[in-house]
């Protein structure tokens, strides 16, 4: 049977950047996918320009912006690989890139520039890689300290196993639960897992309301509690989407309402006096119309249904239409779910992982590294650098 010093499930982000690493340190190591090409997420990514890393994804300035149970945990591997040394190697390989905006760095050109540098990185490092091959079951070995592999064409054995099978989020692409299933298999604990960075959903009837303004974008700041961002909000045929409502989206639960400042930065009261001072005798719709595009504004007008002229408006009525300008609710009742959640939240638990090493506490020689790992970032390429950074320090152990 041929073994390996190093097996690497999924050839994803993590998974080759694991396999780089511990090629890199002279391990034999094969990376075994059941998909016909390695990092397709990287290549759909950012809209088909991958916004590989954030320049804030960093264990300073990054605390808050990754979800975990122990939202300390991926400290370590963001402050052992850090989102210079991604660029480094981004510009080693000659890709030219760009900040778009809060730190995202997307490629100039097509994302597939990034699959290539790393399944460059890979052959240079003597890395093996299978395509189009599954894994029927994952056991130790006869010596009990390495793993036996059956595959859907051989059967391996390894020392090291190194589980980077991402999460459940679209399973069109070949989202699996192998991640999750190996853990439990292996003794290690799970954490409830939820899509992530996903647009939003409303029942029939907000939807029949909201229908109208269906690809209408409009830079809000959006928030959940204590948390918010302010990005862009974009209505769409099924509910709400765009960056602003993706990032919430990983903070909301069912049956919870969200808050929409629709005029971020802006006193709106004052807003509103300027235009009654200028124009009493205007239709609140039109007043609103002044201050967001026109069909959100007839929206908010019907909603409120407040008649007459603004001139005319007392200080009540003044204040609902500044608290709907300020903090309009809204309470979504689902979201669109693992078909197009960028992320999958939650996943093995951190209390059964080296946060060093990503090693797997009480299982000698298995890791698990990126998505499946109860570690989600914030949108704008924080994924990708836990994904690098987690793979690169099991690479080192493995
Ligand atoms: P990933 O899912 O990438 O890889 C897992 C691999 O395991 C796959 O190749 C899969 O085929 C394989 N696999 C699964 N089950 C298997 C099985 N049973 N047998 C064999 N192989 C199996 N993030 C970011 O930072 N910037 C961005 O621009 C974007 N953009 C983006 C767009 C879209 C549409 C999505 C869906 C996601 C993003 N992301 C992102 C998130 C990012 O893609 C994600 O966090 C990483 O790809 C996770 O990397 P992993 O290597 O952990 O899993």
């Amino acid at each position: 049977m041929p073994h390996y010093d190093v097996v690497v499930l999924g050839a994803g982000a993590a998974g080759m950047m694991a396999a780089i690493e511990a090629g890199k340190r002279g391990r034999q190591v094969l990376v075994v996918d059941h998909a016909k090409y390695a990092g397709e997420k990287i290549r759909i990514s950012g809209g088909g320009r991958c916004n590989f890393t954030n320049i804030n994804a960093t264990a300073d300035k990054g605390r808050d912006r990754f979800l975990s149970q122990n939202p300390r945990f991926a400290l370590s591997a963001l402050s052992r690989y850090t989102p210079d040394m991604f660029i480094a190697l981004v510009e080693a390989h000659g890709i030219a890139y760009h900040e778009k905006t809060l730190g995202q760095l997307f490629c100039d050109g097509p994302a597939t520039q990034i699959n290539t540098m790393l399944l460059d990185e890979m052959r240079r490092a003597g890395v093996t890689l299978v395509l189009e091959t599954g894994v029927e079951a994952v056991g130790r070995d006869e010596s009990g300290d390495g793993f036996e592999l059956r595959l859907t064409t051989s059967s391996i054995t390894c020392d090291s196993l190194v589980v980077a099978t991402g999460g459940k989020s679209i399973p069109k692409m070949g989202a699996t639960g192998l991640g999750y299933q190996l853990a439990t298999q292996f003794g290690l604990r799970l954490t409830e897992t939820r899509p992530g960075l996903v647009p939003l959903t409303f029942e029939t009837g907000a939807l029949e309301r909201l229908k109208d303004l269906s690809g209408i974008a409009t830079d809000a700041i959006v928030s959940h509690g204590r948390t918010a961002f302010e990005e862009a909000l974009l209505f769409t045929h099924r509910g709400l989407s765009g960056p602003a409502i993706l990032q919430i989206s990983s903070y909301w639960r069912e049956g919870d309402p969200i808050a929409v400042d629709l005029l971020p930065h802006q006193d709106a009261g004052e807003a509103i006096r300027a235009v009654r001072k200028a124009n009493p005798k205007l239709q609140l719709q039109t007043v609103l119309g002044g201050l967001l595009p026109k069909k959100l504004a007839q929206l908010l007008a019907d909603e409120l249904a407040l008649p007459g002229m603004i001139g005319d408006f007392s200080d009540k009525k003044l204040a609902a239409v500044e608290a709907m300008l300020k903090a309009w609710t809204l309470k979504p009742v689902g979201s669109e779910g693992y078909r197009t959640a960028e992320v999958t939240l939650g996943g093995v638990d951190t209390r059964d992982l080296d946060a060093k090493t990503l090693a797997a506490r009480n299982v000698p020689g298995l890791f698990f590294v990126g998505e499946v790992v109860d570690v989600t970032g914030w949108l704008g390429g924080y994924n990708f650098q836990w994904a690098w950074a987690s793979g690169w320090a099991a690479g080192q152990a493995a």
